[in-house]
This record gives structure tokens, C-alpha cells and sequence, in this order.
């Protein structure tokens, strides 16, 4: 973390769980933790239904709410899908963009993570841009072209003065909900390797002030030491997110001067 030059972002990634009662009741709890937290955003990504009441229950408080997926056209014929207007018009701050179980599920390239960006900076909204290898490609030493690839494809387009309102979330996909993290160094290497491509891409000033936050089996046991790395900014949080108490601890964990 590095609080002069950028927001510390703690952000749950809910996928596809918990109803609109759940979801109530999680705000409801997690209000008060929130509140504590002068020194970090909190963002909730809810499943579309759950949108309404999750912007409802979090009207006046520190946490805002997030999507998990969006389209990259304004309206038409696109059976099924949501516009990020939509999304604006429905109260949604931030949205999660090709994440890694939606690029294995649904097939989504770079090029389409690209242009759901562009269209999310369009709406206003936030995007959280997801990156991150495999096992397989970690072991073969190309975790870092990887990435440095995924990041200059998603931003193919974005303009410097849209740059303060990305954030970019390293997700090794091996670390995601199997229990492994990566250690505090990995974290730290691939979050430097993103602030390096965007430092060459946008300059350092604008690389400084975007947050790049780690995902994959992020806790309350582990948080506090992969936010001490320079470059890890923040957590994008699956299991650990759909319990107010945990969530909260790592709040406050994230929460520091
Ligand atoms: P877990 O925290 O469950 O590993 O999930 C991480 C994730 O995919 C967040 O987007």
C-alpha cells in the first residue's frame, strides 16, 4: 500500500452467492466495520438481482457497490446481458472485468476485456481489471509476459485522464478459492510488473495513482501481510467476502496509515 499517492481498495467479489435478504443483512453488518475504515474504500460485487437492495442498503454509508460483469454496447439486441448504463443508472460505482472464471466459462479474450473497459469508463463506472496465470504458466516462467500482455490489451484505448479510475486486481488463477495465496514477494512482483507497464504506458505520476489490488485466497490470516507490499494496494476477495465478520477484519487490517 502506499496511501500518498493512491486509495487502498478493499473489494468482495460475492460471485454467485447470497440472496437479497443475505445481502441486507451482510450491509447491515458490515455498515458499522466500514465506518472504521478512513483510509480504504469498500466495494461489494453482488449478482445483478441483488443490485437494487445492495445499493439500497448501502445508501449513506462508506461501501459502495460493484457488478460482476457488464456489456460493451450501450443497449440492442444482446439477449441476457446488462449495459453499463444500466449498471450507473442502477447505482453500481465499480465493475469487475474479466475475471478469470468468466474468461474460462464464457470465453472472454483480451480484446473483449478491452472493450468492456472502455465502455465501463464510458458509463462512469469504475472497471476492476483482472489478470493472472495459471499453474501451468507459472511454472513456466511466463507469469509476467502474461500479465504485462493482459494489461496493455485491456487498456488499448484508455485515455490517462480515465486512468485514476481503473483498478487492476492480480488474480493467480491457482490461488483462487483452492486455499494456496501467493506469498507476500509473488504478489509484490507481479503488482510491480503492472505499475511498470503502466508507468511506460501513462507515465509515473498516472501509474502511481492507480490501485492494484491482489486476489486469490486473500484472509484475515494473510491480508495484513500481502497489503504490506508496496504494489498490492488492496484485495479482491471471493470466499472470504460473504462473511461480514472476515470481510471486516480485513478492512481493518487494510486500514492502516
Ligand atoms: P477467493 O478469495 O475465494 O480465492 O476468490 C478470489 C476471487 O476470485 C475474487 O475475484
Amino acid at each position: 500500500m502506499n496511501l500518498r499517492y493512491r486509495k487502498t481498495i478493499i473489494a468482495g467479489n460475492w460471485k454467485m452467492n447470497l440472496n437479497a435478504e443475505a445481502a441486507k443483512q451482510f450491509i447491515a453488518q458490515l455498515k458499522p466495520l466500514a465506518a472504521e475504515a478512513k483510509w480504504c474504500d469498500v466495494v461489494l460485487c453482488v449478482p445483478f438481482l441483488q443490485i437494487p437492495a445492495a445499493v439500497k442498503a448501502a445508501k449513506g454509508t462508506k461501501i459502495a457497490i460493484g457488478a460482476q460483469n457488464c456489456h460493451f454496447e450501450t443497449k440492442g439486441a444482446y439477449t441476457g446481458e446488462i449495459s453499463c448504463a444500466m449498471l450507473a443508472e442502477a447505482g453500481v460505482k465499480y465493475v469487475i472485468i474479466g475475471h478469470s472464471e468468466r474468461r474460462r466459462d464464457c470465453g472472454e479474450t483480451d480484446r473483449l476485456v478491452n472493450q468492456k473497459v472502455l465502455a465501463a469508463l464510458q458509463a462512469g463506472l469504475r472497471p476492476i481489471i483482472c489478470v493472472g496465470e495459471t499453474l501451468e504458466m507459472r511454472d513456466n516462467g511466463v507469469t509476467l509476459d502474461l500479465v504485462r500482455m493482459q494489461v496493455k490489451v485491456a487498456l488499448r484505448g484508455v485515455m490517462q485522464d480515465q486512468l485514476r479510475r481503473v483498478t487492476i486486481a492480480y488474480e493467480p488463477i491457482w490461488a483462487i478459492g483452492t486455499g494456496y495465496t501467493a506469498t507476500a514477494e509473488q504478489a509484490g512482483e507481479v503488482g510491480g510488473c503492472i505499475r511498470e507497464v503502466l508507468r511506460q504506458n501513462y507515465g509515473a505520476r498516472a501509474a502511481r495513482s492507480v490501485s492494484i489490488l491482489y486476489g486469490g485466497s486473500m484472509n484475515t490470516s494473510n491480508a495484513a501481510t500481502l497489503l504490506a507490499q508496496p504494489d498490492v494496494d488492496g484485495g479482491l476477495i471471493g470466499g472470504a467476502s460473504l462473511n461480514a465478520e472476515s470481510f471486516g477484519k480485513i478492512i481493518e487490517a487494510a486500514n492502516q496509515e
